[in-house]
């Protein structure tokens, strides 16, 4: 789907979600590949890449700088042998962001990045202190003039960075900045989410010495005056999120649903919460066959938290499931000070629902259809969840967020049951 273009979906309630869906690959695991492959001259290809707009972006940003991208049936093909320019477009960064990440790699690859600051969903205020104070540590010089970072690194040299706060994004943009810098560098208090790890092993699978992933600490020797990084073919792993979304849209509407290609290891919590709802699964390797008919009982708190916690990209799709749970459901957002607005939404439909801060409280709801509109790629989902349970037809506006993310959303679950009709506006 084109920028210009706007979505609309017409979906008709009252239906459950049966079938098998395959989990596509992770979105926030591939963009930060996409990144690291302007690291290398070789050719990187991203097997098994979800085909959704998000990724389009973060290739067309590539396309930009000099590089070549083209798709393969599933896999995403990059060569970046020809990087010309370190400036990315305001444009093209402010699309989503995930452009973030272009500044600790095109600082490796060339020595120089200058970036309009980032886009993406409107869930707060999601500064870049972290990202660039990241930087600056690693040694690069670095200035903001009218909302965009320039930065600047002559021969960056290894050394101890301790994040004062964790961030996916930081964690992510300094390690792909240390990669090309001269010695050891260790890194403090990192992310431990699964999209850091990988980002890990793609980079070790590029010839990247790096140890430590998944844990607060990661080392990296870097590669600045030995062997480049070289091309590599990855598997992108399954998307935790995707997974977990038609998990809990399974929950809201009662379905059965066999999930294929899930990362179930990274999925503890949404796992637990569903066992505690109600909801009963058995696993194989990566599939789930997840049966929601005995979902019932609230679960009185959950909060959002960071790895191995409950993701807060999940809490506005348990929100439309909680709306069908006896009992009064209570969710805490930690993690982004403004990624609630999708309960008003909800309450058109019909949804008995109470902000207090960051916390939010609902309990069974009698759902209508309404006319709503998307708020952020997640909470357009959940509309979506919503819509499938109420009664009447409902109209999800802004359904480009949703694509931001899903790859073949709406097809998906028409093949499940739903009933859902497209419509796109240029
Ligand atoms: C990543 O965003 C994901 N995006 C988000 O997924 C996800 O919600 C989030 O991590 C948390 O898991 C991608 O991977 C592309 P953070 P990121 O930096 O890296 C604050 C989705 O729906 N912060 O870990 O931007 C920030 O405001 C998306 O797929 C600073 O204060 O998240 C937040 O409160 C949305 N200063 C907290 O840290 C900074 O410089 C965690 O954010 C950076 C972040």
């Amino acid at each position: 789907m084109g920028r210009e273009q706007v979505g609309v979906y017409h979906i008709l309630g009252g239906r459950r979600l049966c079938g098998t869906v395959k989990i596509q690959g992770s979105k926030n695991a591939v963009l930060p590949m996409i990144a690291a492959a302007v690291l290398t001259k070789e050719e990187v290809v991203l097997s098994g890449c979800p085909r959704i707009s998000d990724v389009e972006d973060m290739a067309e940003i590539v396309r930009s700088l000099g590089g070549t991208v083209w798709w393969e049936e599933k896999d995403l093909h990059l060569n970046c042998a020809e990087i010309e320019k370190s400036h990315v477009e305001g444009a093209l960064s402010k699309r989503l962001r995930a452009s973030l990440l272009f500044l600790g790699s095109l600082l490796a690859r060339t020595g120089e990045a200058c970036l309009a600051k980032a886009g993406g969903c409107r869930i707060g205020k999601r500064p870049t202190d972290l990202h660039q104070k990241a930087m600056e540590v690693l040694g690069a010089e670095i200035f903001e003039e009218a909302g965009t970072i320039f930065a600047r690194a002559d021969h960056p040299k290894g050394t101890v960075l301790c994040f004062p706060k964790k961030s996916v994004g930081a964690t992510e943009n300094a390690i792909l900045f240390a990669v090309g810098a001269e010695g050891v560098t260790r890194l403090c208090h990192c992310a431990r989410e699964p999209e850091v790890v990988h980002l890990c092993r793609f980079l070790r699978a590029m010839g990247a010495d790096i140890t430590g992933e998944g844990t607060e600490q990661i080392t990296i020797s870097g590669t600045y005056g030995k062997t480049a990084l070289s091309g590599c073919r990855y598997e992108v792993p399954g998307d935790r999120i995707a997974a977990g979304t038609y998990l809990l849209m399974g929950a809201a509407t009662r379905g059965h649903l066999t999930l294929l290609n899930a990362p179930l290891d990274e999925m503890g919590a949404v796992l637990s919460l569903y066992q505690k709802i109600g909801g009963q699964y058995t696993r194989k390797s990566g599939t789930l066959v997840a049966d929601s008919k005995k979902v019932q009982d609230a679960v009185p708190c959950v909060e959002t938290a960071e790895y191995p916690g409950f993701p807060t990209d999940l809490q506005s799709l348990y929100l439309a499931a909680a709306m069908t749970l006896k009992g009064e459901s209570c969710i805490c957002e930690n993690v982004f000070e403004d990624r609630l607005r999708t309960a008003e939404e909800l309450q058109k439909m019909g949804g008995t629902l109470r902000i207090c801060g960051k916390w939010i409280y609902t309990e069974k709801s009698r759902l209508h259809g309404a006319d709503v509109v998307s708020r952020d790629l997640r909470g357009g989902a959940a509309l979506v969840s919503a819509a499938l349970l109420a009664e009447g037809f409902s109209v999800v506006r802004k359904t480009e967020l949703i694509e931001r993310g899903y790859e073949r959303f709406p097809e998906t679950l028409r093949e499940l049951g739903a009933k859902i009709i497209v419509e796109k506006e240029v």
